[in-house]
Order: C-alpha cells, then sequence, then structure tokens
C-alpha cells in the first residue's frame, strides 16, 4: 500500500510530523520523547496554560525536566497549541486525554468522544491515529472506529489506526516512558505495523498484539492485577490487626521467596488515576456481557473501606492518650497518592481528612509536594496549606498520620518530633510507644519511665 510505505519511509527518516492530543501525566513525556527521536512533535491540549507553558520552555511534569521542554522547544521540535487545526498537517496523532470514571463507575467517554471529532475533522489518507487513553476493551473498534470512518476513509486501508496502552509510572526514577516496553495492537497488520515503527523510533522495546481489543485488555489485566493484589493485602493487613501480627514483617520475609510471590504493601487505600478506575472499566465491560467480576467488586470494596481503617486507628491512637478525634488536632503527612509526586487524584489521604473533619477533628496536612489543598479538591470545603516540616510544626499536633512516605521527608525527626503517629506505610523504622502501624501489634502502654502499665496510668 503506498499510504503505508510512505509513512513508514517518513517515521524512518524522522520526517513524519507527529502530534500529541492531552499533555497531562501521559501526553507531555510521550511528546518530548517524540521530539528527542528527531520528529518535529506538536501538542494539542485545550488547557491554554499548558500550552503557554510548554511554548515558553517550562514544564509541569515532575517526570519531565523543564530544561529539556526548554531545549526542545528552542531546537523547533516541540510546539503546543489549542488549536486542532493542525491536525491536517500532521502524519500521525497519540491521543492521551482522561477516562475517569462517572459516579456509577460508568466509563466517561466524553474526553474521548470530544478529541477523536476534532481529529476526524483533519483526517487524511495515509494518517496514523493512536489511543492511549486507558478504556475498556473495544473502544478503539466500537466506538473511535467509527467515528473516524465517518468520513469515508476506512481504517487499515487509507488511514491507520491502533491502540497502545500508556504504562507511564510517575515518579519512577527507573522506569520511564523510554525504556518501558511500549504494548500495540492495530485495526489490521499495516496498522499495527505502522504503530510498531512509530513508538520504535522512540522507545526501547515494541510488544506487538494481534489486535487493539487485546491492547486494551492488557492494560486491564495490568491494573486489575495491582488492584486485586493491593486488595489482598489490605485484607491480610486487617487480619494481622486483629491476631496481633506485623503484617510489614510477614510481607519482608514472604518476599525473600525467590518465585511464585510478590510483594505488595498495604496502605490507606488506593489512588491515582489508574488502579482505583481501571478495573471497573472491565466489569462495566463484562457486564453487557453478562459476566460478574467479582474480584474486582471485592478489591474495590476491601480497598475502598480502607481509610475508614485508617480513621479508626486514629482513633485508637487518640483513646490511648485519652483524647477524642473531636476537637484534636490530626496532622496528614503525605496527600499525593503515593510517593514523591504531587498528584492527589483519588488520593485516600482526602478521604481521611474528610473523614477526620466530619467527626469533628482540627485537620491539617504537610506534604512538600502540594503547597495548597483548595476548598474544591477535598470535600473538608475549606482551603488548606500546607503545614512546614519542622519538629514544632510536628509536635504541635495531637497526633501525626503518615499517609504517604515520600523519600524526602526525615522520619527521624517526625518521629522524635511528634506526639503520637499512625504510621500507614511503615515509614517509620523499629517499635515505639508513640507510634501505631497499620496491620502490626499497639505497641505496649508505658509510664514515663517507660514501664508497661495498664492503659489509666499510661502518658498521656
Ligand atoms: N497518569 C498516569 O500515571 C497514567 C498511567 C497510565 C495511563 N494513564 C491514562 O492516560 C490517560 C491520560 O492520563 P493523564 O494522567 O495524562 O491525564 P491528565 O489529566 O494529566 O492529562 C490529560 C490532558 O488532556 C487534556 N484534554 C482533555 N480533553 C481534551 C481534548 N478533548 N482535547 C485536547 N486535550 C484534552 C487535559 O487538558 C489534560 O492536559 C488516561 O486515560 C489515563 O487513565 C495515566
Amino acid at each position: 500500500m503506498k499510504e503505508s510505505a510512505q509513512l513508514r519511509a517518513r517515521i524512518a527518516d524522522r520526517t513524519a510530523r507527529v502530534g500529541v492530543v492531552g499533555l497531562g501525566y501521559v501526553g507531555l513525556p510521550l511528546a518530548a520523547e517524540f521530539a528527542r527521536a528527531g520528529f518535529v512533535t506538536t501538542g494539542i491540549d485545550l488547557d491554554r496554560q499548558k500550552v503557554d507553558a510548554i511554548n515558553a520552555g517550562t514544564s509541569y511534569i515532575p517526570d519531565v525536566p523543564t530544561e529539556e521542554v526548554a531545549r526542545l522547544v528552542a531546537e523547533g521540535r516541540l510546539t503546543a497549541t489549542t488549536d486542532f487545526a493542525v491536525v491536517s498537517s500532521l502524519d500521525t496523532v497519540n491521543i492521551c486525554v482522561p477516562t475517569p470514571l462517572r459516579k456509577t463507575k460508568d466509563p466517561d467517554m466524553s474526553y474521548i468522544v470530544s478529541a477523536v471529532e476534532r481529529i476526524a475533522a483533519g483526517l487524511h489518507p495515509g494518517m496514523l491515529v493512536i489511543l492511549e487513553s486507558t478504556t475498556y476493551p473495544g473502544t478503539t473498534e466500537e466506538l473511535v472506529q467509527p467515528m473516524l470512518e465517518a468520513t469515508g476513509l476506512k481504517a487499515g486501508v487509507d488511514f491507520f489506526l491502533a491502540f497502545s496502552p500508556e504504562r507511564v509510572d510517575p515518579g519512577n526514577p527507573t522506569f520511564n516512558t523510554h525504556n518501558v516496553p511500549k504494548v500495540v495492537g492495530g485495526v489490521g497488520p499495516a496498522s499495527t505495523v505502522l504503530a510498531a515503527a512509530l513508538y520504535g523510533s522512540a522507545i526501547d522495546t515494541i510488544v506487538p498484539v494481534s489486535s487493539p481489543q487485546a491492547a486494551e485488555m492488557v492494560k486491564l489485566l495490568e491494573n486489575t492485577f495491582r488492584m486485586v493484589n493491593i486488595g489482598l493485602v489490605n485484607e491480610i493487613a486487617q487480619m494481622c490487626d486483629r491476631l496481633g501480627i506485623d503484617v510489614w514483617e510477614v510481607v519482608k520475609a514472604a518476599a525473600t521467596k525467590p518465585f511464585g510471590f510478590m510483594a505488595f504493601y498495604p496502605g490507606p487505600g488506593l489512588g491515582g488515576h489508574c488502579i482505583p478506575i481501571d478495573p471497573f472499566y472491565l466489569s462495566w465491560k463484562a457486564k453487557q456481557s453478562g459476566f460478574d467480576s467479582r474480584f474486582i467488586e471485592l478489591a474495590g470494596q476491601v480497598n475502598g473501606a480502607m481509610p475508614h481503617f485508617v480513621v479508626d486507628k486514629i482513633a485508637d491512637a487518640l483513646n490511648r492518650h485519652r483524647k477524642p478525634i473531636n476537637g484534636s488536632t490530626v496532622l496528614v503527612l503525605g496527600i499525593a497518592y503515593k510517593r514523591d509526586i504531587d498528584d492527589m487524584r483519588e488520593s485516600p489521604s482526602l478521604d481521611v481528612m474528610t473523614l477526620l473533619h466530619q467527626k469533628g477533628a482540627r485537620v491539617q496536612y504537610a506534604d512538600p509536594y502540594v503547597p495548597a489543598l483548595t476548598a474544591r479538591q477535598w470535600h473538608g470545603g475549606f482551603r488548606l496549606d500546607t503545614e512546614p516540616l519542622t519538629p514544632e510544626a510536628i509536635g504541635a499536633a495531637d497526633c501525626v498520620a503518615i499517609l504517604t512516605d515520600h523519600r524526602i521527608v526525615d522520619y527521624d525527626m517526625v518521629r522524635d518530633s511528634a506526639r503520637l503517629i499512625v504510621d500507614t506505610r511503615n515509614a517509620i523504622a523499629g517499635e515505639h510507644p508513640h507510634v501505631l502501624k497499620l496491620g502490626a501489634p499497639a505497641p505496649k502502654l508505658v509510664d514515663r519511665e517507660g514501664a508497661p502499665v495498664a492503659a489509666e496510668k499510661a502518658v498521656a
């Protein structure tokens, strides 16, 4: 086919004009990767602030250094725009827009639909369109393909269409867009070959699969695997808590088995844009065929209950100091959904804070990556600014709840300054009378000299 051979040649000599729609945590690293590989790359986003930032040579995604964006922009290899008119001049377009869930846990396809509508207006023969947004199996062929084919062009023949799941792990110092193998599944063999060629020019390893649906399912298997295993270890943590066994010690020892076991760690619940959400695309799709995905539902229930479990743990901790939650100051340490990043989407810390607020606690937080929490970002309904990570601020709280274990926090300082700590991440090493860990026996109550005593005689 003439079109496919021409695009292959343009990819090979880097003259293909590459576009990325949606310049967030996924899209900006990908656009930077294509630009670095030598393509003139255009990012398209509806958010004018992001577009202006890129054109000014600055990054807003921690995994993409500002110096890199500045260099690529200065060399004329990376530009950004809010105007989809540019699509008609592009050879390839990767779609990296959000795919949230509605409150009813149905997939919200509106961002994909809106982006594809705009791309369809500029679709032309020989163009390659790749969907990267995580979604239910069937989206590429059942939703995107008919919208693009409404132009009269045929997928796999006149233009090329593929799905390739994004596997980026924000904040991961070892694995990034460049060195994480990329799965691709196209509509017809030519689409797969072209998508593999495009990614192959910028990414180390390409894994072709037989169809877009298989590629969509790969991503959902990966994320369901994480969600279910985190659910399992969270249940084991609750069990250990009840049985007086230290789950952290158990997981650490189990992880020494060289085969057949993979360590997952408990925590305050699931967070982020992917793990708590993606498996529900799968259960939604399976339900349409009358299939009930029980593991997903169960893991969702166990993980969803973790913030409540953490609040109970904070109540137990305060009780040891003869204090109620109502009126106590609880400082939540870490509100990003995982360590070393600034992303708070679906963060369980926000659920814990809301529950504490509803019970009358004076809620504070400290997070070196999140300077402020707006009233709309949590259900407390008012703005909070981060407390400084100083011994004074830590020592002023009745209880410090470690919910995200950012590596730059000085946990020795936290341990030495706090009056009482609930540690849901095993961030504080060793046993201490004032540190209660999630999924571990509570330390013995002691008097001022450190001798074990009954509850009513313990130091407050
Ligand atoms: N963040 C992750 O770690 C991660 C990992 C793997 C997969 N994913 C998936 O990748 C997709 C994107 O996630 P993200 O984290 O990059 O989201 P994000 O919210 O950081 O970025 C999405 C961007 O798309 C833009 N956008 C929205 N609608 C648009 C439209 N119609 N046209 C142009 N731009 C539009 C938004 O302004 C935003 O800048 C999602 O489907 C997500 O599930 C995310």
